[in-house]
């Protein structure tokens, strides 16, 4: 790899001299500077250019390069010469200088000098590759002893902080039990931050609070040398207030003993950074560092996080761009108010700070800029970052009067609310600040909220809180406007996004990175509605990186932040208007690294940004747009068909459709051995009933008597050795018993080709509903046929699937179901196609003859069409399947019922021959389930492979695996994720299996052939 990109850089530099570059330095500097630039990023290093390095005589000098680790300590520096210099006598001169001489890397175009520790550790011409290779490696891979200690250091700190928090947390639970002092300040501060940030903060929270404290006291002091803003900010005097009635003598003495050798270390590295950018970013990566290790769950819900500084500078520039363009007026201009609602570390009021001129920036510093934060330690290092930048700029200290410790979705009592809410304090002047901040008409609200979707897992404790007025204002237009099937735009997003578009009243800017799946997800089909109406121009750029959409995109590698999430810049433009918004839209390419478009940010103005005008289609789409003729088709199912109780309000093939069974605990509830799927349920039904108990006699006695209350005692006070779920917890709080069934125990079609017992208790599981009831009958076992598809916003091709079991939700993507039949309440069994449907079908054909049976086969033959999913692969996203009328509606039922019958019997239809090869004397063969598709085999383990799989048995494919994948990777031995499960109940060996395992294969291999040739047939007809 590495010399591969040495031969790319001798090409680019033969390049460079024979189109006339001189070689000189300048022109061959950028591609060399680029090739170090390639081995730093291997190592996670970045070169910064031109960097000030104070000697130890103290001047300063300045290397062409600097090595920067991700805590921005120099780890090595570059110096580039010209061709004409005598390079020895060049290096000479530049250590007379000064210059570092601890890894540093000369060259001059024909040759590198590599010195380490005084030492010339190497030399190479740049045409030696190899040489040059291992030359570069030594340097980029060159460690100092301070950068090793500081890192051991900050290991050792990450390691040790649970401990010392633990003695923190016990020092201050004996305080609360012998200092009434300390008792009396801290319920006065308990109470004012429920007030200020969130009603549902409790004792433990101002506890952590006032443990944020004290740690950050020392890290602020160490890196910045200023313990100013400790004392002078109001939030932290109020902390301190607390902190003095109980930090002194020997806690103080122990808990600054155990942190300072840390702290030492960080203050000498702070020391060591000469560039103040380079100390703040220091300070950042230190505080997400600390955020992370103290407080993982709440760095995530919050999402603590810094923004890139290209993305910011970035967004400050099209701002001041937008700002002028639509209201003659820059952001330094007097009148043009500035707010940022989830500051972090300060980020975009610093950029501003930096960007503004002097003469501007008093007046704007004083008056016009504003932030919020939610979070104590963020709000103390954006204060301090503000103030330090401000510091730096004016050649004076100004305290920051405009930052506010407040929940920023909460703060709606702004000039123009129509709402009525409550007042905020913290302290008098927090108060103060907030009601200064809401008096003002804001011009530009600009930031970075936090990305935080829906919390994946109950067990994880982490729930966003409600904010039921924001919430509201969501729910009355983008949930209103939308059209999806289940809306979920609660997401902290998406409020951050509702409320600026209400604050932001009748004239300006909103500018924001955020989660992109506003752009195009089915669920914001409302939003971009809404925004169309609301504002005049929106500006998208889309800069990718969804991991979870393109398993290709790599989080670390091609996201700007580093995480799973898609992210996209917007910027929305409000004025007094009656057209509806027009939209511009651009894109980084799919595969550019983050550093890509970092890069692209940073050297692109926004007014170059190539965008396209977008005209949004019926559905609201902005990109992807499908304009065909989709909308002439017969719907399979919608929510009006399946809620009324009239027939002649019906208007789809099918009355009901369903998601499919959700558990969110399949590992406790599904198994492939019925014995251990009874186990681990007896287990959790005895533990939850153990919990029960527990909590009568030891929790409840806490409890205060409020609803809410009592389900966030609960979600503290249980035991996790089980899964917890929302509703699990939900129905504890009720007092609801759970008792094992045997009778409960059914089958169910878990992935492809595969079913699983499953213990079928709507306590044990999210989503089995009364249509999983309407579906089976009250036994779950009556006899139906299902068409099971891949639902709405999957990112995977469409597939779908006949069954005769209840399907689960990720049998597909998002399965939805469409059954042939359907149960009343008294067990009678009903047709599921409506007479509707079979209306159009007859009419359409002019044939009565045509059966509801006629017309589901028709359906699921029509399903499997390739030129169907091809040309309407966009609506089948989006919507459920409509249905065209083709012309030959006998041959389409026959390709139709030959797929169901398949696909139904694939447990008993005779298997495809695999001719099976056994290694001789395998003692314990290990299992591998591996498919080589090329050989057309399959590899079962150590011992065993099954030859003669025909190429057409992978084109059967359901989502991205073949039916044949699928078989085989759910056979596959794992740990299971659950720490219980995985304890105690991890039984599952394929050896038990192995043998049935080759006749499913057979099977469905045959049923994979037979499919392909019907869907061979259909070819492309119509
Ligand atoms: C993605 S970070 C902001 C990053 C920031 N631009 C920076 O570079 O540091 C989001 C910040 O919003 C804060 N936050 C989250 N919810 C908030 C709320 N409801 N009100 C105010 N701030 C909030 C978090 O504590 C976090 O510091």
């Amino acid at each position: 790899m590495s010399l591969q990109l040495i031969n790319q850089y001798q090409a680019k530099l033969e390049r460079l001299i024979a189109y006339g570059g001189s070689r000189n330095e300048t022109s061959v500097r950028a591609a060399f500077q680029d090739l170090l630039d390639r081995y730093a990023a291997a190592k996670s290093l970045a070169l910064v250019t031109e960097l000030e390095y104070k000697t130890t005589s103290g001047t300063t000098v300045r290397p062409d390069g600097t090595l920067k680790n991700a805590v921005r300590q120099d780890v090595g520096y570059w110096e580039s010469k010209d061709e004409r210099d005598d390079l020895d006598a060049e290096i000479a001169l530049k250590f007379a200088k000064g210059y570092p001489d601890l890894n540093i890397l000369f060259d001059d175009t024909q040759q590198v000098v590599l010195i380490q520790n005084g030492q010339e550790v190497g030399r190479a011409a740049m045409s030696d590759a190899r040489l040059l290779n291992t030359l570069l490696e030594q340097f980029v891979g060159f460690e100092t002893p301070f950068v090793r200690t500081f890192r051991e250091a900050i290991s050792h700190f990450q390691d040790d902080l649970p401990d010392l928090l633990e003695h923190l947390r016990g020092a201050i639970a004996a305080q609360a039990a012998e200092n009434a002092g300390f008792r009396e300040k801290r319920d006065r501060l308990l109470e004012l931050v429920q007030k200020a940030i969130n009603p549902h903060l409790n004792g433990a929270d101002v506890r952590e609070m006032v443990i944020q404290h004290l740690l950050t006291e020392e890290i602020f002091t160490s890196v910045f040398n200023d313990a100013q803003f400790h004392r002078e900010n109001n939030v932290a005097r109020e902390l301190a207030g607390v902190t003095e009635t109980f930090f002194k003598g020997s806690l103080r003495r122990d808990t600054l003993q155990r942190i300072r050798p840390y702290y030492a270390v960080i203050q000498q590295a702070a020391v060591n950074i000469a560039d103040h950018h380079e100390k703040q970013q220091f300070l950042k990566i230190i505080y997400e560092t600390f955020y992370k290790a103290y407080n993982p769950a709440s760095a995530d819900r919050l999402g603590i996080v810094y923004t890139p500084n290209e993305i910011v500078r970035f967004m400050v520039e099209a701002a001041d761009h937008l700002t002028e363009k639509h209201f003659g007026k820059l952001l330094g201009d007097p009148g043009v108010n500035i707010l940022d609602p989830a500051t972090g570390t300060g980020t975009f009021i610093t950029e501003i700070i930096e960007y503004l001129s002097k003469a501007q920036l008093e007046h704007k510093y004083v008056h016009e800029l504003f932030c919020n934060e939610v979070a104590l330690l963020p709000y103390y290092t954006a204060n301090l970052n503000i103030e330090y930048t401000y510091q730096q700029k004016m050649g004076h200290y100004a305290e920051f009067e405009n930052i506010a410790l407040v929940d920023t979705l909460d703060n709606l009592n702004y000039v123009g609310a129509t709402g009525q809410f409550g007042m905020f304090e913290l302290t008098a002047e927090n108060l103060e600040r907030i009601r200064r901040q809401n008096e003002q008409q804001i011009s530009v609200i600009i930031g970075n909220p936090p990305y935080n979707a829906n919390q994946l897992n109950e067990n994880d404790n982490n729930k966003n809180r409600p904010y039921p007025a924001i919430d509201e204002r969501i729910k009355k237009t983008y949930v209103k406007e939308s059209t999806a099937q289940k809306t979920k735009v609660y997401d902290m997003y998406a409020r951050f996004l509702r409320w600026a578009g209400d604050r932001i009243g009748e004239n300006g800017v909103v500018a924001y990175i955020v989660n992109r799946s506003f752009i195009d997800s089915r669920t914001f089909d409302g939003f971009r509605k809404v925004v169309a109406g609301e504002f005049s121009e929106i500006y998208v750029i889309d800069l990718g990186g969804d991991v979870r959409a393109n398993p290709k995109l790599s989080g670390t590698k091609n996201n700007v932040f580093g995480i799973q999430t898609g992210v996209a810049m917007i910027f929305l433009v409000k004025k007094p208007q009656t057209e509806p918004a027009r939209i511009f839209y651009a894109r980084r390419p799919e595969m550019d690294t983050a550093k890509d478009k970092l890069e692209y940010l940073r050297t692109t103005p926004f007014q170059h940004i190539p965008f396209d005008h977008v005209r949004p289609d019926k559905l609201h789409s902005w990109i992807n747009q499908s304009e065909n003729d989709w909308d002439e088709f017969l719907p399979v199912a919608t929510s009006e068909t399946k809620a009324t109780d009239r027939v002649r309000e019906e208007n789809a093939i099918f009355k009901l459709y369903s998601l499919g069974v959700s558990t969110n605990r399949d590992e406790w509830v599904y198994d492939l051995d019925e014995k251990t799927l009874k186990e681990k349920v007896k287990f959790f039904v005895n533990f939850h009933e153990g919990e029960k108990k527990r909590w009568l006699k030891e929790g409840k006695a806490v409890w205060t008597g409020k609803p809410n209350d009592k389900k966030e005692l609960i979600s503290d006070f249980v035991d996790r050795t089980i899964k917890w779920t929302n509703k699990l917890e939900t129905n504890f709080v009720k007092g609801a018993s759970l008792k094992f069934d045997e009778a409960k125990i059914k089958m169910l079609m878990y992935r492809p080709y595969l079913k699983q017992f499953y213990y079928a208790d709507a306590a044990l599981s999210d989503r089995l509903t009364i249509n999983h009831f309407e579906m089976f009958g009250r036994s779950l076992k009556e006899d139906n046929e299902v068409i099971s598809f891949s639902g709405t916003g999957s990112s995977k091709q469409f597939s779908i699937l006949a069954t005769d079991e209840l399907s689960g939700l990720d049998l597909l993507e998002k399965t939805q179901c469409l059954p042939l039949y359907r149960y009343d309440k008294h067990e009678n069994k009903l047709e599921n196609i409506t007479n509707w449907g079979l209306n159009q079908f007859r009419t359409h054909y002019g044939d009565d003859n045509i059966t509801r049976q006629d017309i589901f086969h028709y359906v699921y033959g029509v399903l499997h069409n390739p030129a169907y999913r091809k040309k309407y692969e966009l609506n089948l996203r989006r919507e459920f399947p409509r249905i065209p009328f083709y012309e030959d509606f006998g041959r389409w039922t026959a390709w139709g019922q030959k797929l169901l019958e398949l696909h139904l019997n694939f447990e008993t239809v005779e298997p495809y021959p695999l001719p099976r090869t056994d290694s001789q004397n395998v003692k314990n063969p290990k299992a591998k389930l591996k498919a080589d598709k090329a050989a057309g085999d399959i590899i079962l383990d150590s011992e065993t492979t099954l030859s003669g799989v025909p190429a057409a048995a992978w084109d059967y494919k359901l989502g991205n695996r073949s039916a044949l994948e699928w078989v085989l990777e759910r056979y596959k031995e794992r740990t299971p994720k659950d720490k219980t499960v995985a304890e105690k109940f991890s039984t599952y060996r394929f050896a038990d299996y192995k043998e049935d395992v080759i006749v499913l294969l057979g099977r469905v291999c045959a049923v994979s052939v037979a499919t392909a040739a019907v869907v061979a047939e259909m070819g492309g007809s119509e």
